[in-house]
C-alpha cells in the first residue's frame, strides 16, 4: 500500500512528535497506520470497542453506514437479492468473482455431495439436554467437528482450507436441522442430493420420515433471501472473533465455533430472538409508548431490541429487504393481518419519530424483521439465531481465508491500560483477617 499523506501526533508533555502514515482505501475512510506507536512512544492506542479501530485489510464486504450502503465484492445487496440464489452469493464472498455457469454447477456439486455429516456426529447430540438453546449445542457440534476431519486440518494447506470451507458450508444446514430436530424429539433426516441448498435446509427441518416433503417454492426464495442478507457484515464481534481464533492457528471448525459463541450474544446475532420475546412482551400497539420510554431510560437495561449498529446511522438495507420478504411469507401464507407485523411495524414507526431514536441515528437493524418471517415459516424463537450462524458461516470462512492469506497478519494481542495495584504486600494466609 502507498501512503497518500502523513499523520503528525504532538505531545504536550514534551515528547517529540511523531509521524505515521496514512493509507486510502477504494472506498471508505482512511487509516492511520499506528503500528510503529508503541515503539517509537512507548504509549499505546485505547480504543474499547474499537470504535475508530481497523483491524485489518478486506476486499470482502464494504459498509458505508451514513448511507446504509451494503456491497459484497462491488455488487450491492439489492443487486445480489434480486439476480442470485445463496450458493452464487457464497461463491462470490469466498472467491471473490460471480462463477460462470461451469463454475457454479461444480461449485453447487461440491456442495451438494458434501451435506451429510458423520454418523457418529450424530451421537453427540444425545449428550445434550432436549431442551438446551440451539446455539449451545451447535457450538459443541461444530467445534466437534474438527475430531472428525483430522485430513483437513492444516490450515496452511490451500486444499485443506478448501476442503474445510466446503464441509462447513455444506454441513451447516444439516447440523442446525438436527439440532431442530433433536429439540423436538423427532428423527434427523438425512440430505437429498435432488434439492437445492435451502430446499435442503427446509426439509431437514421440517420433513419427516413417513411422508414425501416439498416446501412451497415461494417460501424457499423469501427464506434464501434472508440467508442471503445475514451472509457477511465486514468486521462484525463475530467476524472479528473468528479472525482472533485464526490468527492463532486454530483449526477452522474451532474458529467458526468461536464466531458462533459470539454470535450468540443478544447485542449481536441474538438480537433476532430477542426482538420475538419483546414483541411478546409489548403485546399490543396500547404499549408502545410504555415500552418505548423504557427503552430510552438509561436506567433499564432494556434496549429496542432489532434497532441501532455500530456502522448503520441510517436504516439498515437489509432491514428494508427482510420487512420485504416478510410481507412476501406472510401474503402467500394468507397472513397479511399477522399481529407481530403489524405490532412491529408500529412500533418502528414511533420509534422512528421519536427524538431519542433519532437524535441517536437509531433505525431499524437485520434482526429486526427477521424474526417475524422466522415465525411465520414455522421457525421456533429459539432456533432464530442458529439460522443467522448457518449463513454467516459463509462470510466467517471468507474472512478467515482472507486473513491467513494477509502477509500483514500476526497473531492477534492486544494491549491494555493497567489501573490496578503493583506493589502488593503480601501477607500469609494464617495473619490474614
Ligand atoms: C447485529 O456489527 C454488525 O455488523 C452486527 C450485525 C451483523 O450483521 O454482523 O449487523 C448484526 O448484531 C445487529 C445488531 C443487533 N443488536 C440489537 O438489535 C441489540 C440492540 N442494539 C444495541 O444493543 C446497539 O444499538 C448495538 C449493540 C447494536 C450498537 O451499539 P453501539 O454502537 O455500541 O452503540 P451504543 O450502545 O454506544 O449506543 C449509542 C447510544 C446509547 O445512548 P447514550 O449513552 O448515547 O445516551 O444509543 C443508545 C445507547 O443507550 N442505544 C439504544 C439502542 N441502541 C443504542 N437505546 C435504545 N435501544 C437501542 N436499541
Amino acid at each position: 500500500m502507498d501512503s497518500k499523506a502523513k499523520a503528525t501526533l504532538s505531545f504536550s508533555d514534551g515528547r517529540p512528535s511523531v509521524e505515521f502514515p496514512i493509507y486510502g482505501g477504494s472506498v471508505g475512510p482512511d487509516v492511520i497506520d499506528v503500528r510503529s506507536l508503541y515503539a517509537k512512544t512507548g504509549a499505546f492506542t485505547y480504543d474499547p470497542g474499537f470504535m475508530s479501530t481497523a483491524s485489518c485489510k478486506s476486499s470482502i464486504t464494504y459498509i458505508d453506514g451514513d448511507q446504509g450502503v451494503l456491497q459484497h465484492r462491488g455488487y450491492s445487496i439489492e443487486t445480489l437479492i434480486e439476480n442470485c440464489d445463496f450458493l452464487e452469493v457464497a461463491y462470490l464472498i469466498l472467491r471473490g468473482k460471480l462463477p460462470n455457469a461451469a463454475e457454479k454447477k461444480e461449485f453447487d456439486h461440491t456442495v451438494t455431495i458434501h451435506t451429510m455429516v458423520h454418523e457418529q456426529l450424530a451421537r453427540f447430540y444425545s449428550g445434550f439436554r432436549r431442551d438446551a438453546h440451539p446455539m449451545a449445542v451447535l457450538c459443541g457440534v461444530v467445534g466437534g467437528m474438527a475430531a472428525f476431519y483430522h485430513d483437513s486440518l492444516d490450515i496452511n494447506d490451500p486444499t485443506h482450507r478448501m476442503i474445510s470451507e466446503f464441509r462447513l458450508i455444506a454441513k451447516m444446514p444439516t447440523v442446525v436441522a438436527m439440532t431442530y430436530k433433536y429439540n423436538i424429539g423427532q428423527p434427523f433426516m438425512y440430505p437429498r442430493n435432488d434439492l437445492g441448498y435451502v430446499e435442503n435446509f427446509m426439509r431437514m427441518m421440517f420433513g419427516v420420515p413417513c411422508e414425501e416433503y416439498r416446501p412451497n417454492p415461494v417460501l424457499v426464495r423469501a427464506l434464501e433471501k434472508i440467508l442471503i442478507l445475514h451472509m457477511d457484515h465486514e468486521q462484525n464481534a463475530s467476524t472479528s472473533t473468528v479472525r482472533l481464533a485464526g490468527s492463532s492457528g486454530a483449526n477452522p471448525f474451532a474458529c467458526i465455533a468461536a464466531g458462533i459463541a459470539s454470535l450468540w450474544g443478544p447485542a449481536h446475532g441474538g438480537a433476532n430472538e430477542a426482538v420475538l420475546k419483546m414483541l411478546d412482551e409489548i403485546g399490543d400497539v396500547s404499549n408502545i409508548d410504555r415500552f418505548i420510554a423504557k427503552a430510552k431510560d438509561p436506567h433499564e437495561v432494556q434496549k429496542l431490541m432489532g434497532f441501532g449498529h455500530r456502522v448503520y446511522k441510517n436504516y439498515d438495507p437489509r432491514a428494508r429487504l427482510i420487512q420485504g420478504a416478510c410481507h412476501d411469507v406472510l401474503a402467500e401464507l394468507g397472513l397479511e393481518d399477522n399481529k407481530m407485523f403489524k405490532l412491529a411495524m408500529a412500533l418502528e414507526k414511533v420509534a422512528l419519530e421519536d427524538e431519542y431514536f433519532v437524535k441517536r441515528k437509531l433505525f431499524p437493524n437485520v434482526d429486526f424483521y427477521s424474526g417475524i418471517v422466522y415465525k411465520a415459516l414455522g421457525i421456533p424463537v429459539s432456533m432464530f439465531t442458529a439460522l443467522f450462524a448457518l449463513a454467516r458461516t459463509v462470510g466467517w470462512i471468507a474472512q478467515w481465508n482472507e486473513m491467513i492469506g494477509d502477509a500483514d497478519q500476526k497473531i492477534g494481542r492486544p494491549r491494555q491500560l493497567f489501573l490496578g495495584e503493583t506493589a502488593a504486600k503480601f501477607v500469609p494466609l494464617a495473619q490474614r483477617r
